[in-house]
């Protein structure tokens, strides 16, 4: 990306999972270099991966405030704004710290839903100086959209974020 904020998208209909993750980081390095506000790099975030990745409905964040989760910078429909720990698919992947991929949502307990179109989930938590500061979600309107690949992928953008703010 240049510094006058014209930026081509990755091209996701002719590259693999991988190699488009590879063009993500590439260019949210570049998107939040020199930026170190959490609000402004997190909503850049979730602009770039809503219209870089295929089959989403909604990406973005939630933090941790006062021991629930609060939205935070997102793309897509409006969205329950808190969360309790242990609640839903974000709640759950905060209270386990570890990434949590639903093939379906309508199988998981307590799913919360934000957007009837979301069939498939995937959450990662977002730890900064071993510390719990909030999850990154993703919602297909696809069964199983996320896979290993994904998790990956996303844990590799969300470390360029906390980088970012460390
Ligand atoms: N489905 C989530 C709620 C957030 S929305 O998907 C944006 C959950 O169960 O925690």
């Amino acid at each position: 990306m240049n510094r006058n904020m014209t930026f081509q998208l990755a091209e996701s209909g002719t590259t693999s999972k991988s190699e488009l993750y590879d063009q993500l980081a590439a260019q949210l390095s570049s998107l939040l270099a020199g930026e170190r506000d959490l609000i402004a790099n997190a909503a850049n975030f979730s602009a770039l991966i809503f219209h870089s990745l295929p089959d989403l409905n909604w990406a973005g964040f939630y933090f941790a405030t006062d021991g629930e989760l609060v939205l935070g910078p997102f793309q897509g429909q409006p969205a329950c704004v808190r969360i309790r720990i242990g609640q839903g698919v974000c709640g759950t992947a905060a209270a386990k710290c570890a990434t949590t991929i639903v093939p379906n949502v309508h199988e998981f307990p307590g799913h919360i839903t934000c957007d009837s179109a979301s069939y498939s989930e995937i959450v990662v938590p977002l730890i900064k100086n071993d510390e719990f500061i909030g999850v990154l979600d993703l919602d297909s309107p696809l069964l199983a959209r996320f896979d290993e690949a994904d998790a990956e992928g996303l844990q590799r953008l969300a470390a360029i974020l906390i980088a970012t703010i460390t």
